[in-house]
């Protein structure tokens, strides 16, 4: 078992972390008023009954259950757990347990932020794209409107749990979506990483707590030095900006794509427009082209929605008045924020991604 200490926060990682979990929920959260497990609809198939056979902490535990997909994250399902919560008589000694992908961490934590003003509530991810992100460094939201994440707070779990056992349920594209994330932690920090990564193969890793410690090290690092995003945080954004636009776009749109999907896509336009600037090398272009390339088809739109995807651009948390603000890399494992790119560098890199081959 590996430990990373994060803000307010500490996150055990290994095949093991059951015993750990059992451990300090005897310890430390023995007093707990009711114990809740917020799950959705598939993690409470796969991954709910792995959970209560090696956690007997939680044999009587609450289970919360919600539709599983990004429209859970919505204030109308918070509203209604909220409630169910308070039929339960849940008091501010309540403890929460997200049991999932990055949706349940997400609505979860937002759950544990209002309920009574805040309740403790611990993280066990399910997703890839959970283990290696969403669990870890406290930023929960849900969506409004289509917009993703515009109403969240900074609020970071007790604990987190990862355990690699749970992605044997998953399937390949939830693998790809939680890979994309892994990409996107080396190529902000760590070209050591980054070639390890492109040196194996996707499916034939055996060692996902080795792959899942670097990476979530990597995001921890930046989230210690800035946990509220005022300056480095940020590089976390690399390909959100116009990932958020392609996955708002295609939601909208009833086109399905997985978040990590969308982020692989943008961290490709975002290399390109590096490299139009002349900030990114061509080798370093190349290599991001081809990791993309290998494992990510090309997403199902058309130049002419460039616009539609632009406009949705305008809404990212990071932009400050009206320009659009991105994070560029000038190299693999250097990537700089608060970058900005003319409507036409935008517009160029989208068509040059619809016309990949
Ligand atoms: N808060 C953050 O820092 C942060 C970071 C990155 C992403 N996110 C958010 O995370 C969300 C995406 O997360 P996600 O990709 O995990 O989505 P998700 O939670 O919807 O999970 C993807 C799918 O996999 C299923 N699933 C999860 N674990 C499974 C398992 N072990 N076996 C079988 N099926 C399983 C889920 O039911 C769902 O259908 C987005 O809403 C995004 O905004 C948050």
């Amino acid at each position: 078992m590996q430990q990373i200490n994060s803000y307010k926060s500490t996150v055990f990682i290994g095949d093991d972390t059951f015993i750990y979990l059992q451990e300090i929920l005897e310890k430390q959260f023995a007093d707990s008023s009711i114990v809740f497990v917020l799950v959705d609809s598939n993690t409470l198939n796969h991954c709910l009954p792995v959970l209560i056979n090696n956690v007997p902490f939680l044999a009587n535990a609450e289970i919360l259950e919600v539709e599983s997909g990004e429209a859970s994250k919505s204030f109308e399902i918070l509203a209604g757990l909220i409630e169910a919560m308070s039929a339960m008589n849940a008091d501010r000694k309540a403890l929460l347990i997200n049991l999932g992908g990055g949706v349940i961490c997400d609505l979860g934590g937002m759950l544990a932020s209002l309920y009574k003003r805040g309740i403790n509530y611990i993280n066990v991810p399910t997703s890839l794209l959970a283990m290696a992100d969403a669990s870890v460094g406290g930023k929960v939201a849900v969506n409004v409107a289509n917009i993703k994440n515009i109403a969240g707070v900074f609020n970071p779990p007790s604990f987190v749990f990862v355990n690699p056992v749970f992605l044997q349920t998953l399937n390949e594209q939830e693998w790809l979506s939680g890979y994309a994330e892994i990409l996107k932690h080396a190529l902000i920090q760590s070209k050591e990483h980054w070639e390890k990564l492109k040196s194996k193969n996707l499916f034939l890793t055996d060692n996902w707590s080795d792959v899942l410690f670097h990476s979530i090290s990597i995001k921890n690092n930046i989230v210690l030095n800035d946990p509220f995003e005022n300056n480095e945080r940020k590089l976390l954004n690399l390909g959100h900006t116009i990932g958020h636009g392609i996955e708002s776009f295609m939601i909208e749109n009833n086109l399905y794509v997985s978040h990590g999907e969308a982020v692989a896509a943008g961290i490709l336009i975002e290399s390109y427009i590096s490299l139009k600037q002349g900030f990114l090398n061509e080798n370093d272009f190349s290599s991001i082209k081809e990791v993309i390339q290998k494992y990510f088809e090309k997403l199902n739109f058309k130049v002419q929605n460039t616009d539609s995807i632009i406009a949705y651009l305008y809404n990212d948390k990071k932009n400050e008045g009206d320009a659009i603000s991105f994070v560029l890399l000038s190299e693999i494992g250097n990537a700089h924020i608060n970058k900005s790119a003319s409507i036409n560098e935008i517009k160029a890199a989208i068509e040059f991604y619809v016309n990949l081959n």
